[in-house]
């Protein structure tokens, strides 16, 4: 249900027949409930282009809304705001029309477009860490976002696969005569150590090592094969953790640096023809405008940069898989990287101008003291503990509530540990750094995924004691049941501002807005009480579906799932 959409054509013809021109009109949601259910606050601008008292255009404005179908009521307000309210009948209506709806009142875009997006990216050479953490979940949410509303996406892993440390690497794995599955792989974190101690101790490894990767470069089977058994044990450890994820990446996602290698002396020809790059002290370098230091892409030893490589990517983003836009979700400290890329990239004509192409930025993840996140010696946090241990707190938190049996327990520890950790991610406002707690995540009270999941299992439990057919159509009653519906109905209006704006955050509110009004709603209006007639028990039996249907669909985008006993 678009509905801002169609208030915005109601002011506009509104405004026609006013005789006031206006362009790009904009509906906001009413800032509290006395306000209305939205706004329309560009008078204010109208008055000061058409020179007018803002008060007089409001008046003359609203005499011309059409208060016969959608709208009942509106109000100047203020200085020149107009107030507008929803009929009840209208938002019942449009309820009824998606009970049985599989996408719950949402459409498709207008115009589909093709989005690439480009996340979790680990590096190969060690384990994922938890900004992996992050760039996966929050590039998963919106990958199955602009999928859901009706556009094409591309997934892109732009894992790590390529740099000297390769070399070093593989001289080990060499050396300890193991394959891709051994015990040795298992913690990529410390064969990394290992490989690095022995580097330091032994001249005959490290020079081993620098020779071989110079046999990489130059495609030397043996290395190559090595370096191929290396890259699958890695990758296999990425994988676990998406599977234990729920997020959506496989092997055809994979999109590696190595896979841009034979491309990018093509990227350093373009740039010189382009008189984009020059060479600088034996390097070539491009100097921004406003930069102080130039970006290299390449070294004087003729080896390639990471903006190189994301150069190539980009030119076959655009060339080969013909994106419209294009999402770099990736720590915010890389913000600086991407603006150059996107810059030289856009000046020497590798991507078309109307490509869009945006850094969706993050935060760091950060323990209670505000530190980063870090294991009690330093290390990294490995994500496959850190997510096991949310299973085990998930189980501990419900282990009381003493309705499992212990197959469903551990089904049940499972979503809401998992839900926690995405969850919490996903619900503070991206940019931030953010502070891992687990008594925050796990907590029923709260913007947290189990309060969203108690609230649908409760639902379920409301009809599943019920146990009979609904039938019959919501009738809004009173204040609350018109505040939840309309919340209801505003699900695509949310969904299409936070795939514009690349926002999960604004999904979590969203959802935390419906979980409340309905708690509200079911303390207000018993649904099962004896002595409601049917008439309304049905209505609300049906505004509690509904509202199950939307928690379930929205915790579904987030790569949540719901459970229905808690
Ligand atoms: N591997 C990189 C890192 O860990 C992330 C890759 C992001 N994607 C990209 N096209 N640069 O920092």
């Amino acid at each position: 249900m678009k509905i801002k959409s169609q208030l915005t054509k109601i002011i506009e013809q509104a405004l026609l027949d006013a005789n006031i021109e206006a362009k790009n009109i904009v509906i906001s949601d009413a800032t509290k409930p006395e306000f209305g259910d939205y706004q329309f606050n560009g008078v204010m601008r109208l008055a000061k282009i058409l020179k007018k008292n803002p008060r007089e255009i409001s008046n003359t404005v609203i005499e011309h809304i059409d208060t016969t179908d959608m709208i009942a009521k509106v109000e100047v307000a203020g200085p020149g705001f107009i107030n507008i309210w929803l009929n009840n009948h209208w938002l019942s209506q449009e309820a009824n029309s998606i009970i049985d709806d599989k996408r719950v009142g949402v459409g498709y875009v207008e115009t589909q477009k093709k989005i690439v997006v480009d996340y979790s990216g680990p590096n190969m050479a060690k384990q994922m860490h938890v900004g992996h953490l992050r760039s996966s979940i929050i590039g998963d949410t919106l990958a199955t976002l602009f999928e859901f509303l009706g556009n094409e996406v591309i997934r892109q892993n732009h894992i790590g696969d390529w740099g000297t440390q390769f070399g070093m690497l593989i001289a080990y794995l060499e050396e300890q005569n193991t394959d891709g599955n051994s015990q040795e792989l298992k913690d990529l974190e410390q064969f990394y150590k290992d490989a690095k101690v022995r580097f330091d101790q032994s001249e005959e490894f490290a020079n081993k090592a620098r020779e071989y990767v110079v046999k990489i470069q130059s495609g030397d089977e043996h290395c190559l094969r090595l370096w191929q058994s290396f890259i699958n044990a890695s990758l296999g450890h990425c994988e676990e953790v998406y599977e234990k994820l729920n997020v959506n990446l496989t092997r055809d996602d994979v999109r590696a640096e190595s896979f841009y290698n034979n491309q990018l002396i093509k990227v350093i020809e373009t740039l010189r023809e382009k008189n984009i790059s020059t060479t600088s002290n034996g390097a070539e370098c491009v100097f921004l405008d406003g930069d102080e230091t130039p970006i290299i892409v390449q070294k004087g030893d003729g080896g390639f940069l990471y903006a190189t490589t994301d150069l190539s990517a980009l030119t076959f983003r655009d060339k080969e898989l013909n994106a419209d836009r294009i999402c770099y979700v990736v720590d915010a400290r890389q913000a600086q990287h991407f603006k150059q890329v996107f810059t030289i990239a856009k000046q020497a004509g590798m991507v078309r101008e109307d490509v869009a192409l945006e850094h969706i930025g993050f935060g760091t993840m950060m323990d209670k003291g505000g530190k980063p996140f870090k294991t009690r010696d330093g290390g990294t946090v490995k994500l496959v503990d850190l997510l096991n241990e949310a299973v085990v707190r998930a189980k501990k938190t419900i282990k009381d509530r003493d309705i499992h049996s212990q197959e469903e327990l551990d089904v049940v520890a499972k979503a809401i540990g998992i839900g926690a950790v995405k969850y919490a991610d996903l619900s503070i406002s991206r940019e931030s750094n953010y502070i891992f707690s687990w008594d925050k995540m796990l907590s029923f009270e709260g913007n947290t995924s189990l309060y969203m999941q108690y609230a649908y299992a409760r639902i379920q439990s409301i009809l599943r004691k019920h146990n009979a057919e609904i039938t019959g159509n919501i009738i809004i009653g009173d204040e609350i049941e018109h505040r939840l519906t309309l919340m209801l109905l505003k699900f695509e209006d949310t969904l299409t501002k936070a795939s514009i704006d690349a926002t999960p955050h604004s999904i979590t509110a969203y959802l935390y807005d419906v979980v409340t009004l309905f708690m509200k709603f079911y303390e207000l209006n018993p649904i099962l009480k004896e002595g409601i007639d049917e008439e309304t028990k049905m209505s609300r039996l049906q505004l509690a579906t509904l509202t199950g249907e939307v928690i379930k669909k929205g915790l579904d985008i987030l790569g949540i799932d719901v459970v229905a006993k808690i």
